[in-house]
């Protein structure tokens, strides 16, 4: 059993005296890492099941991309991309307009600087100031992306919103209607038209619906295959944007480099960070020459597309292809599906397990099926001094989102911690 030793204590003390916001739900003070391992600066070992929150889908210390990056260091570490050009970022919108068929891309440094620039876009393409979003969005934390959220309501309630109504996501295992798919025709959805539409915000002032397309943060929700057909058909009858987040759900982790590619469904705009940057802070937002036709200027930063942030990318995208990542993820996520769906059986407190690809939830339950909160905290903990690092999800889900380039091997290991840890609870 692993337990913090004394540099991990000091640096956890210190940490704590300067750095007051962060959550740090757990123990862990990370020195280096390898594949799908994490070492700490104590020397333990731990298989990590969370890739630091779905980033490091390419694994840890990926030699293709350090090499780029330290390439480019050698050269050169920054220059005023928004003022001049340079090849290096220009070659990494060519290579994600390549991989996703859309036309213009702004480069960012995070998620929700992604997300703040989707949101802008719509506003400025719509010339309306009004969006729906989901209830257990996330979409960051930034003011704008914030009133998006709607995951982490106590962090809200102090800062003011932009004009934002939240509705149903289609949580199929705690429907919010109370009904049953398929039976319900998906009621989630029309209630946009039924409802919102009529009585919060009419589409005349609706410039855009914002989605991820499988919940992360709310609870890895994975909502039915014609969900995001039918929010497409409303955006498109109703002449309104959709902006499809894929900050968590992209970069092959669902088996397709966009996670909307499963259900079919083409977003007007597109926001991708945390693994397309393999690691080095990176965001990107796309869309098509048509709505991504805003004047120079109208929206800039002096990071976004840094030659450094620049080379780690594309090396992460080439070395994604070149891995076939995509298969990747689908085979391992099927075999990861299995094993998981083999403790359901002995164990009645995983009362759900869904998910596509390596982008899996399992939702811990009491007898009555209510959120089984301080198990799934308890369990995470207890796989933690096992060495497999899981991350929570929503109220009571346990998110299993490994490197992409996961062995069975290295399933086998996390699931046996895993079981170990459910026993203990
Ligand atoms: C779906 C989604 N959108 C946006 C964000 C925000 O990204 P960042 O933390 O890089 O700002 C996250 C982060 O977890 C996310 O999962």
């Amino acid at each position: 059993m692993r337990r913090i030793g004394d540099r991990s204590q000091d640096i956890l003390r210190r940490d704590d005296k300067v750095m007051p916001l962060l959550t740090r739900s757990f123990e862990l003070v990370v020195d280096h890492a390898e594949g799908s391992t994490v070492y700490d600066v104590d020397g333990n070992s731990y298989l990590d099941f969370a890739a630091s929150v779905a980033v490091m889908n390419i694994g840890y210390n990926c030699k293709k991309v350090k090499d780029a990056v330290c390439a480019q260091m050698e050269k050169m570490v920054h220059c005023a991309f928004s003022d001049f050009s340079a090849e290096m970022p220009v070659k990494l919108a060519e290579k994600l307009c390549r991989m996703t068929g859309y036309e213009k891309v702004f480069l960012s440094n995070s998620g929700a600087e992604a997300v703040e620039a989707a949101m802008k876009l719509a506003f400025w393409r719509t010339r309306r100031k009004g969006m729906i979003a989901f209830y257990q969005a996330f979409h960051g934390r930034t003011l704008g992306a914030l009133s998006l959220t709607s995951s982490k309501v106590r962090h809200k309630e102090y800062f003011p919103s932009l004009p934002v109504v939240h509705t149903h996501y289609a949580y199929c295992y705690r429907c919010p209607l109370n009904l049953e798919y398929p039976g319900c025709s998906i009621a989630c959805v029309s209630e946009i038209e039924r409802i919102i539409f009529k009585r919060e915000l009419s589409p005349a002032d609706t410039a855009a619906i914002v989605v991820e397309p499988i919940q992360g943060e709310g609870g890895f929700i994975v909502p039915p295959p014609e969900f995001h057909k039918e929010l497409k058909r409303i955006c498109t009858e109703n002449d309104v944007l959709l902006i499809a987040d894929e900050i968590q759900s992209g970069g092959f982790r669902t088996g397709k480099f966009m996670a909307m590619e499963n259900f079919d469904v083409r977003a007007d705009i597109v926001c991708m960070s945390k693994s397309i940057g393999g690691g080095v802070p990176l965001g990107a937002t796309l869309s098509s020459s048509e709505i991504m036709s805003w004047p120079p200027g109208t929206h800039a930063n002096t990071f976004g597309g840094n030659l450094l942030a620049a080379a780690g990318g594309l090396a992460t995208l080439e070395f994604m292809e070149s891995k076939k990542l995509g298969e990747k993820a689908a085979e391992k996520g099927r075999y990861l599906m299995k094993r998981l769906g083999e403790l359901t059986e002995k164990h009645p407190i995983m009362g759900d397990v869904r998910g596509m690809g390596l982008m899996i939830g399992v939702e811990l339950v009491e007898e009555n099926k209510d959120p089984a909160v301080e198990k799934c905290k308890m369990t995470i903990k207890r796989a933690l001094e096992g060495g497999l690092i899981l991350l929570p999800a929503g109220d009571s889900v346990i998110r299993f989102v490994p490197p992409l380039i996961i062995s069975k091997d290295e399933i086998d290991r996390g699931m046996e911690i895993f079981e170990h840890a459910l026993k203990g609870i």
